[in-house]
């Protein structure tokens, strides 16, 4: 007893942690006791005192060294066949030492370890928000949200998830049974050797080949020759992420840049996605290092072929940045890029004690910027990889942004989003607990991604006021892969649906297909989400979009009061999702079990598979439990500690 309790408070555990501990681990004479303790109590982590007595145990293995962290890790991750052995050891070699470090320095009873908990098992309740660190102003009485110009419209393009696999092949096996296919991992997978033979233009176990992308490119310019700007929401690299390097990630980016270059877009603001790094999602903060600074100076480096000089460039050391666009009407609008990864769960270099209240500084930053295109009476669209109102992001952040919002609802027109792949939006409110049209106050618009592993290829173009910068619509183009056509000649692009013309006649007073000024307003969205709520057809159709017609699932009841609960959630806090032990959230386990309608499994994850969250999650069960304790016997035992 006496060994467990001086280890755990050589670890840095606190004292009433460790007298947490040790009642949970009664009589604990010795590991061996533990382990029958645990055996008895718990069918692996069921709760937020088993998941402190198993991230003791993991504290422990971290201090074994984190290789012997990433292979516990790794092992974990296969039994909970997540993966192949091989794709858990990539990954856990990666991330396991990052995971390690920050285990090692987590307080058993700090409010990041409950976050740790809550994270990545499922269980413990969400720590208390704190008060959010910056001074707002208060807003001036003669900023409004101005009224639609009536000028001629200008046309923006946005874009996401591109995830080109730079090693696809076509003829190589689509079924495989890693992340992504059509890559030639064994023999067998080569082209003429496998029955499964991948077509030239992508399929939907795999990333986007170059030539999916190249038709994208075009299509755009086909479709919008005249379009004014476009906005990529960031995630170039492939979802190959037990085998990036920086150099390959690097190599990625540029050629990414180079085509949308060469294609004739006019103007690109883009934004680091998290599969953008290497490790996939490791983003250091300013404080904590210059780890990502190379992703920072690789996309600074292609996003100066637009906008070099005409942007905030004070900020290059966290990926951000606030550059101008002025309409052909005159209008002013700045484009302010946040780097959304300071605030993604499956970071694991923001478990810390205690956790950054304002990460790089961004939030100082934001607030700064919207502040001064307030005063100066410009427009702003905020661009960022992840929505905000996802459970990915953290609920801290989430709703610091959302205070954010709350004040400056009047200068931003509208927020701009990908990283879930899907078809779907958030609204802001100034009261979540009385949500209806008057107190909707932004729009976040997230748009499908190019990748087809979870859907059509899809891009989109917004009507857009050339004043106030309002959306006037909003229309979504896909590929559709089961056209005949689509490996056979070139992926045939083709308009999917207009918001305007699908939402408009939903609501009341209803809005016209052609009533071209027409704002697609928070409020309008507001009452497009009451008429989804009320109409099981309406909402099917929505729903049908969100994979753009692909493998689409039955949803009633419940999915849809959740469903529309998540579009009413620009604040993570409040988007419905239920944790349940050992996945993370209800909904994502759903998904996991969901197969595609060509029989295969389909990607469990849209946003970066979360393979070292999978990893912990399998603690919750009994083997995965046992298996982290022998190992940490056995280490005790060979006298690692
Ligand atoms: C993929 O392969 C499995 C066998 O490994 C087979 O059962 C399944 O039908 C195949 N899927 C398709 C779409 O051919
Ligand atoms: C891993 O990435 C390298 C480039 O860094 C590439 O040459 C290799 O084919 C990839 N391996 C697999 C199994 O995809
Ligand atoms: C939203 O619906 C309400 C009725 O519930 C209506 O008064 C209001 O005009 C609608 N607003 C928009 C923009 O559709």
């Amino acid at each position: 007893m006496r060994v467990i309790r001086s280890l755990l408070l050589l670890l840095g555990c606190s004292s009433a942690a460790t007298a947490v501990l040790q009642d949970k681990l009664q009589p604990r004479s010795t590991l061996d006791t533990i382990e029958q303790e645990l055996e008895a109590e718990l069918l692996g982590v069921v709760d937020c005192a088993g998941c402190h007595a198993a991230l003791g145990l993991l504290k422990l293995l971290a201090v074994f060294g984190d290789s012997a962290f990433s292979d516990v890790l790794a092992d974990l991750c296969t039994l909970s066949k997540a993966e192949d052995a091989d794709v858990c050891k990539g990954i856990l070699e990666r991330e396991g030492p990052i995971i390690a470090q920050r285990v090692r320095a987590l307080d058993l009873d700090s409010d990041s370890s409950q976050l740790f908990c809550t994270t990545f098992l499922g269980v413990c309740s969400y720590p208390d928000i704190r008060p959010f660190p910056v001074k707002l102003s208060q807003k001036p009485a003669n900023v409004v949200r101005p009224a639609v110009s009536g000028q001629t419209p200008i046309k923006v393009v946005h874009y996401s998830d591109i995830h080109v696999d730079p090693f696809y092949e076509a003829g190589s096996n689509y079924n495989c049974t890693k992340p992504i296919c059509c890559r030639p991992y064994a023999d067998s997978d080569a082209p003429g050797k496998t029955s499964f033979p991948a077509g030239p233009n992508g399929e939907h176990t795999c990333d986007a080949p170059i030539s999916l992308e190249e038709s994208m490119y075009a299509a755009i310019r086909s479709v919008a020759p005249d379009a004014a700007f476009a906005l990529f929401t960031g995630d170039i690299v492939d979802h190959a992420i037990w085998n990036t390097t920086q150099a390959q990630n690097v190599l990625d980016i540029n050629d990414a840049y180079s085509r949308m270059a060469a294609s004739g877009l006019p103007l690109v603001f883009g934004t680091a996605g998290n599969h953008e790094s290497n490790p996939t999602n490791a983003y250091e903060t300013a404080a904590q290092g210059s780890q990502a600074q190379w992703v920072y100076d690789a996309l600074n480096a292609n996003w100066a072929k637009w906008f070099g000089s005409g942007t905030d460039n004070a900020v290059e050391k966290m990926g951000a940045y606030n550059a101008a666009y002025t309409s052909p009407a005159g209008g002013k609008l700045r484009v302010i890029n946040l780097n959304t990864n300071l605030y993604y769960i499956d970071n694991f270099y923001l478990y810390e004690e205690p956790m950054e209240l304002d990460p790089s500084g961004q939030w100082a930053w934001l607030v700064a910027q919207l502040d001064a295109a307030e005063k100066a009476g410009d427009r702003v669209y905020i661009i960022g990889h992840m929505p905000m109102g996802v459970s990915d992001a953290f609920r801290e952040a989430s709703n610091f942004f959302d205070q954010i919002v709350n004040r400056y609802q009047d200068t931003i027109a509208a927020m701009f989003f990908g990283h879930t792949h899907a078809d779907h939006f958030q609204l802001s409110y100034s009261d979540y607990s009385a949500q209806s049209f008057t107190n909707a106050v932004a729009m976040s618009y997230i748009v499908p991604s190019l990748t087809p592993t979870s859907g059509m290829p899809a891009f989109r173009i917004y009507t857009v006021d050339p004043v106030t910068f309002a959306v006037l619509d909003a229309e979504t183009y896909i590929a559709d892969t089961s056209d005949p056509s689509f490996q056979t000649a070139s992926p045939v692009w083709k308009k999917y649906y207009s918001a305007k013309a699908a939402y408009g006649p939903l609501v009341q007073p209803p809005v016209a297909a052609d009533d071209a000024a027409a704002e697609l307003s928070p409020a309008f969205w507001h009452n497009v989400t009451a008429a989804l709520a009320a109409d099981q057809a309406a909402f099917d159709a929505y729903y049908a979009r969100k994979s753009r017609g692909w493998a689409v699932s039955a949803c009633t009841g419940d999915c849809v009061t959740n469903e529309i609960c998540a579009l009413r959630a620009a604040r993570s806090q409040d988007n419905c999702a239920v944790l349940q032990p050992g996945l993370h959230f209800a909904k994502r386990a759903a998904e996991a079990e969901a197969v595609g309608a060509n029989g295969m499994k389909r990607h469990r994850d849209e946003c970066g598979v979360p393979v070292a969250r999978e990893a912990l999650a399998a603690l919750a069960t009994k083997d995965g439990l046992g298996l982290l304790r022998r190992r940490v016997q056995e280490g005790v035992r060979a006298g690692r500690l």
